[in-house]
């Protein structure tokens, strides 16, 4: 087995131990000791949540106090103290319904979202950075001044343009590549620090 291969193996056998639902849970961790974006309390929205597995690292974080809200256009197995909707994130409306389920605006805003793959590079890089402009007009209307925001992006000519888009909106916006990825994916995360609260319902 490649030293690749054997890494994705790993992820998979650690999920399945810990009970995540996915290996994705091991990048948002990873994503959390760098940055600290989840604490106690918050309110948070994760978008493109299936199978549910950054629901669970979210959910553990909050606490109590804290709300997690999942959106996907897929069904998700129900998941303790988790809100789920199905959803679009290209729909223009979903903003105003999330914010209605969350009763305030978030803290943080997380974006895993991936469009189903045709292999052709570009085309691709292209999709999936339209979905993820989406999510990204969507984290404006419903994150607090000052709030945080993971955005995964598949990495191609235009991804320094969504960068760039990104800072006119947050304060700090940093390209974080997880060990947790595969080395051959194009994806990348744009962890979004410091929301300037601008566009807010
Ligand atoms: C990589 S998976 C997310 C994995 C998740 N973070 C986890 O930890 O389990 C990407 C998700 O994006 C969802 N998705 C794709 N297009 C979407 C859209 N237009 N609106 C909402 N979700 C979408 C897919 O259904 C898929 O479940």
């Amino acid at each position: 087995m490649r030293l690749q291969e054997a890494k994705y193996e790993l992820y998979r056998r650690l999920a399945k131990e810990r009970g995540y639902r996915s290996r994705a849970a091991f990048k948002l961790m990873e994503i959390n000791r760098s940055y600290h974006i989840i604490r106690r309390g918050m309110y948070i929205v994760d978008l493109g949540c299936a199978p549910g597995g950054w629901l669970q690292v979210g959910k553990k974080f909050v606490g109590g106090y804290g709300k997690v809200l999942g959106v996907d256009i897929y069904p998700v197995e129900p998941l303790l103290n988790v809100q789920i909707i199905k959803g679009d994130v290209n729909d223009t409306s979903l903003a105003e319904k999330i914010r209605e389920l969350m009763g305030r605006n978030v803290n943080l805003v997380l974006s895993d979202i991936a469009p189903n793959i045709t292999g052709v590079w570009q085309l691709d890089h292209i999709k999936q950075l339209s979905m993820t402009e989406n999510a990204a007009t969507i984290a404006y209307k419903i994150l607090t001044r000052n709030g945080n925001a993971v955005f995964k992006a598949f990495e191609g000519n235009m991804l320094n343009e969504l960068r760039d888009r990104l800072k006119v909106k947050f304060n700090n916006v940093r390209f974080y590549k997880p060990r947790a990825s595969r080395k051959a994916s194009s994806e990348i995360y744009l962890v979004c620090l410091g929301y300037k609260g601008s566009e807010q319902i």
